[in-house]
């Protein structure tokens, strides 16, 4: 597992937060950091059991990596090049090994190097509220009313920690990108989301996440719309 992840999987190269030379950060092994140009934030892989892999079954993590779907998500951005590539092509055995690896990590905070921008209280109540009839409007034909999805066809939003995590940034572009699945051996058919850019303004897609991020017991902040600017033009 330690091999894998690594050595050969490099997954530290975007799972761990970068200094100032580019190289990664020992002290921040896989506690989580936004890949620089590409800029979307590769979640910690140590983050314990209330936020992060810790409360996923070793069936549920290894067949993410095996076929980039699963009942708590699905890959995307980069990390659906990752498993399309490579993870998709390693074993059983070599999947199970990273499992056990990523669950052996001592817990540690992410170092949380995005910048934050603050919302009112009161912002961040309007957005919601605004977000939860876009949400119906444009989202819910797939991710359903109670935001769990549909098996492994559209991720569930409930309870997944992409949506929740700390910053929003993910979720932002996931809205303004729309995105694949992979197709992997596992995953033939893969599904994918339709970008809502043209369709929703930086105001609306801070609405529609922040209320994605507050409904159905997650549990996350408000994102600002300066935010959803600021990673409006960004390189896919
Ligand atoms: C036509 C169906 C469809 C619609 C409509 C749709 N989505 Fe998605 N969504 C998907 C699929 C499929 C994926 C997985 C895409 C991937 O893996 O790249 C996804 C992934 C996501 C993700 C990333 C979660 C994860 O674990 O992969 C977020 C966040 C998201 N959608 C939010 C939204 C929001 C908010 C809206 C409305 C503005 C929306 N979606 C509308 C089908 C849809
Ligand atoms: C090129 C950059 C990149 C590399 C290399 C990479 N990842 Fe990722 N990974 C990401 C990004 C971005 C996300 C967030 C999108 C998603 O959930 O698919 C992610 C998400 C994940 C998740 C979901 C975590 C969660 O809390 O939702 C797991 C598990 C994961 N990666 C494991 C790995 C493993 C194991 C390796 C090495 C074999 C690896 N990654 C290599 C970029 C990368």
């Amino acid at each position: 597992g330690a091999y894998l992840v690594e050595g050969l999987g490099h997954c530290g190269m975007c799972h761990s937060s970068f200094n100032a030379l580019g190289a990664t950060d020992k002290n921040a092994q896989l506690a989580g950091g936004l890949i620089p140009i590409q800029r979307w934030y590769a979640p910690a892989l140590n983050s314990g059991a209330e936020v992060g892999l810790g409360n996923w079954t070793d069936e549920e993590l290894t067949q993410f990596l095996k076929t980039g779907v699963s009942v708590r998500g699905a890959t995307y951005g980069p990390m659906s090049d990752v498993v399309f590539h490579s993870l998709q092509h390693l074993s059983d055995a070599d999947l199970q090994a990273i499992a056990t690896y990523l669950r052996a990590q001592p817990v540690l905070v992410s170092p949380g190097d995005v910048q934050k921008i603050e919302v009112s209280p009161q912002l961040a109540v309007e957005l919601a509220q605004q977000g939860r009839q876009i949400y119906i409007n444009h989202c819910a034909e797939c991710h359903q009313l109670d935001g769990r999805g549909v098996g492994e066809q559209y991720p569930p939003l409930a309870g997944n920690p992409s949506i929740a995590m700390q910053p929003g940034t993910n979720a932002i572009r996931m809205v303004l990108l729309g995105g694949f699945q992979p197709g992997t051996k596992g995953n033939p058919r893969p599904y994918s989301m339709p970008p809502f850019a043209q369709l929703l303004n930086d105001h609306d897609v801070a609405a529609v996440v922040t209320y994605i991020r507050q409904a159905w017991g997650n549990n996350a902040p408000a994102v600002s719309p300066a935010v959803v600017t600021r990673f409006r033009h960004v390189p896919e």
